[in-house]
């Protein structure tokens, strides 16, 4: 069966201190408002934390002992060398970082990553180990020329569809419509549940149904503690890649039990 996953993506914020401050905080509010729920037979999500790489590698020490797991926000699309400034997806596994965000629509749209980039990342991310968070997603101009359905079936198609039964299901999908992140506009529950039964019946075309069923598909883009319950509720949205709200540990709590 298919996992509930909540993903929080600091993006570029916070210094190692207010980093580590944070986590320490969200952890403590786990552990007071939401260890019950874990024998409450309710299905626990899996809880991870994007933080930026400067603070990924103590994040995941403070992480141990704990029910939550770390990411990475990008890794390298090559495995080592002379590549000035890059870090490679085995030096996060080294790290004990478990998941890799690959292809945010800001990594496509500020640094120019293309599918071609975002494929090679994912090979480099299953090869090490790690579980890659593939986002896809349509901007304004697209959606409003009626063009996102084939927009994420290339997308899909150009990032995932090398990869064998096997390797696909090292793999979550996180839908980010463009327009909706960082915007305060976030997409209805049923703008998102039709993108990702969409995507899923996208998948069940190469793949069949039944590995389309087991591929977890997060919504991602200004959702929050008021709009999450609702969008969460939808049944082919399976948990949240979350940036805004997930900066401040009570709001990130919040959107966590929003799904339970
Ligand atoms: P947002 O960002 O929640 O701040 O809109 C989501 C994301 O980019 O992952």
């Amino acid at each position: 069966m298919r996992k509930k996953i909540i993903v929080g993506n600091w993006k570029m914020n916070k210094t190692h201190r207010e980093g580590m401050e944070m986590l320490v905080h969200f952890l403590k509010l786990l552990d007071l408002e939401l260890s019950l729920n874990e024998d409450s037979g309710k299905e626990f999500p899996e809880i991870v934390v994007a933080p930026p790489y400067l603070i990924v590698a103590d994040s995941a020490v403070l992480a141990q002992g704990w029910d939550i797991k770390i990411a990475a926000q990008n890794c390298s699309s090559e495995k080592e060398g002379a590549f000035t400034g890059e870090i490679s997806a085995s030096m996060l596994k080294a790290a004990k970082v478990d998941y890799v965000i690959i292809g945010h629509s800001e990594r496509r749209n500020y640094f120019g990553e293309t599918n071609q980039l975002v494929a090679n990342k994912i090979n480099r991310a299953l090869e090490s180990n790690l579980i890659a968070i593939c986002c896809v997603g349509e901007t304004l101009q697209e959606r409003e020329s009626g063009k996102q359905f084939q927009i994420i079936t290339r997308q899909i198609q150009e990032c995932l569809f090398h990869l064998n039964n096997d390797q696909l299901s090292k793999i979550v999908i996180a839908y980010e419509p463009v327009w909706a992140i960082g915007t305060g506009k976030n997409a209805t529950p049923e703008q998102a549940q039709e993108i990702h039964k969409y995507i899923r019946s996208v998948i069940s075309g190469k793949y069949g149904k039944e590995i389309s069923e087991n591929i977890s598909i997060l919504y991602g883009g200004s959702c929050n503690p008021q709009n999450a319950k609702s969008i969460f509720s939808q049944p082919d949205v399976d948990g949240g890649l979350i940036g805004g709200a997930s900066l401040n540990a009570r709001d990130f709590i919040d959107v966590v039990k929003a799904i339970l």
